[in-house]
């Protein structure tokens, strides 16, 4: 039996300006998903969830095309739930040569699902380092990434980009430029995560981004300003500056209200943070709805965010410098 984990992340900088070949940081964040793997004497897959969630769920199932999953819950949330196993067992059977390989799989996961803060990557991550680890393989993380993003390609039907998975696998705060991805110097950073209890349409605040950069010069100058912040941003963050850091994000916030992916919920929690004391607050992620991310050395933003309207959980999370992990072997 082995058991990994990976951590979830957020957006400190350059989200939505990345789609246009602007750079942006994601950084690992204290919460993480772990999965424990177990060989089996079969071909079959076992997957029991702990957390995703909702309530968990177990699900059976073997090669077999017309078998379908025996379970009490709605077949998309099972779809969703053991997609990503499947696809991160098929990686680890790859990698150890051993195509017929059985296993129990338990995922226990902290990361709210869908919030924008990569508990997919993670679990991905973690399930592909468990599974070859099983099955006597060690992989460098810098496969463990990238099995894990093209698992995340196939479920997400061709749409994934590198950043949450590597950034799952590597922790730390990365710099993502196209398909290029690395890790960067961070000092640590106190973050804040508020969540509204929802998520935005990531596909729809894309192209509506697209849209107003065709029409508008500004709007696309005010895509190339986001890029502006994470290159300043990435210095400050060498010389571990968290003060100017928050002020960053806060700008970061304005130009993607501008550019119409907050929403009311996110800039009530942003205004909330900042009215507590935060350094700095913003939204991450697609957008529309979801979370916002604030660096907050004291307890004051996460109160704060607790009696916010619009809030509906608010937890703090500090960069975490580990990436996917063995917890138990
Ligand atoms: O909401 P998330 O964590 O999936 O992030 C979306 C980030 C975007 O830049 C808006 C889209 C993308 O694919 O990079």
């Amino acid at each position: 039996m082995v058991v990994s984990s990976a951590p979830g992340k957020v957006y400190l900088f350059g989200e939505h300006a990345v789609v246009y070949g602007e750079p942006a940081v994601p950084c690992a964040i204290e919460r993480r998903a772990r999965v424990t793997v177990e060989e089996r004497d079969d071909d079959r897959i076992r997957v029991h969830a702990e957390d995703l969630s909702i309530n968990g769920f177990t699900v059976e199932y073997g090669d077999g095309a017309d078998e379908a999953p025996d379970v009490d819950v709605a077949e998309s949330l099972v779809q969703a739930g053991i997609g990503y196993i499947d696809a991160a067992v098929e990686q680890a059977r790859d990698a150890a040569d051993a195509p017929d390989a059985g296993f129990d799989v338990t995922v226990e996961s902290e990361i709210p699902l869908g919030a924008g803060l990569g508990s997919s990557a993670a679990v991905t991550v973690a399930g592909i380092d468990a599974g070859t680890r099983e099955l006597g393989v060690e992989l460098p993380t810098e496969e463990v990434a990238e099995r894990a993003y093209r698992a995340e390609l196939e479920v997400q039907d061709g749409e994934a980009s590198r950043a949450d998975t590597f950034c799952s696998a590597t922790g730390g705060a990365v710099r993502v430029e196209g398909d290029d991805c690395r890790a960067i110097e961070a000092p640590e950073l106190p973050f804040v995560i508020g969540f509204d209890g929802g998520a935005g349409d990531t596909g729809q605040l894309v192209a509506g981004v697209r849209a107003l950069r065709e029409e508008y010069g500004f709007a696309a100058d005010t895509v190339e300003s986001i890029g502006d912040i994470v290159r300043f941003g990435e210095e400050v963050l060498a010389e571990g500056d968290v003060a100017e850091l928050g002020q960053l994000m806060d700008f970061n916030h304005g130009l993607l209200e501008a550019l119409g992916v907050s929403s009311r919920s996110l800039d009530q929690m942003v205004w909330a943070a900042r009215d507590a004391g935060a350094l700095g607050a913003k939204l991450t992620g697609a957008g529309g709805g979801g979370c916002i991310v604030a660096l907050d050395p004291t307890e004051a933003t996460r109160t704060a965010l607790e009696y916010t309207q619009g809030c509906e959980t608010a937890f703090r999370a500090g960069l975490d410098t580990d990436g996917v992990r063995v917890e138990a072997e």
